[in-house]
């Protein structure tokens, strides 16, 4: 256990290519934004440390590849991990339409406990909407999972989003 903090914990995060899941950590991370990121190869972390009440959390959060052919070995990646960030693109259904792929996976994978938040991200990006806020909420209520609408360009709802699954779990 790290000296400076009581409580180490990991996350992780999933969704297709191209939702943002790299750009979420950044700006939550380093609160840095990248419009031309490139897709992640493999795996990358982020520490942050939080303040919960007067404990010092502090959150690892794995970030990997959205695309199959550069994805590191999955059940390595959840194991261990008490909260997820399962990310689809508000501006493309298919990345909506592929949740029910990712949710199998994190069943399969993921401990029973697991804290999941379903994220819409590129809430930005308004006029090219192809998923309705509506459908983020149903497909989570029928999921039991939490649902949050974000940007990470314009630095909507990220913290809320992250912090939303520490305190579920602390
Ligand atoms: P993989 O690593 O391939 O799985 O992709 P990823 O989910 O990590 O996506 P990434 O964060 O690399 O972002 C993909 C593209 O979407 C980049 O061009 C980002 O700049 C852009 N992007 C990410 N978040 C937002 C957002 O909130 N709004 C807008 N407009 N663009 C975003
Ligand atoms: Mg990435």
């Amino acid at each position: 256990m790290d000296e400076d903090c009581d409580y180490l914990f990991k996350a992780v995060l999933i969704g297709d290519s191209a939702v943002g899941k790299s750009n979420l950590l950044y700006r939550f991370a380093k609160d840095e934004f990248f419009l031309d990121s490139k897709p992640t190869i493999g795996v990358e972390f982020a520490y942050r440390s939080i303040k919960v009440g007067d404990k010092i959390i502090k959150a690892q959060i794995w970030d990997t590849a959205g695309q199959e052919r550069f994805r590191a070995i999955t059940s390595s990646y959840y194991r261990g991990a008490l909260g997820a960030l399962l990310v689809y693109d508000i501006t493309r259904k298919s990345t909506f339409e592929s949740l029910k792929k990712w949710l199998k996976e994190l069943r399969e994978f993921g401990g029973p406990e697991m804290v999941v938040v379903l994220v819409g991200n590129k809430s930005d990006l308004l006029h090219s909407r192809e998923v309705n806020l509506e459908d983020g909420r149903s497909l989570a209520t029928l999921e039991q999972v939490s649902f949050m609408e974000t940007s990470a360009k314009e630095n909507l709802n990220v913290e809320e989003a992250f912090l939303h699954m520490i305190h579920r779990i602390y």
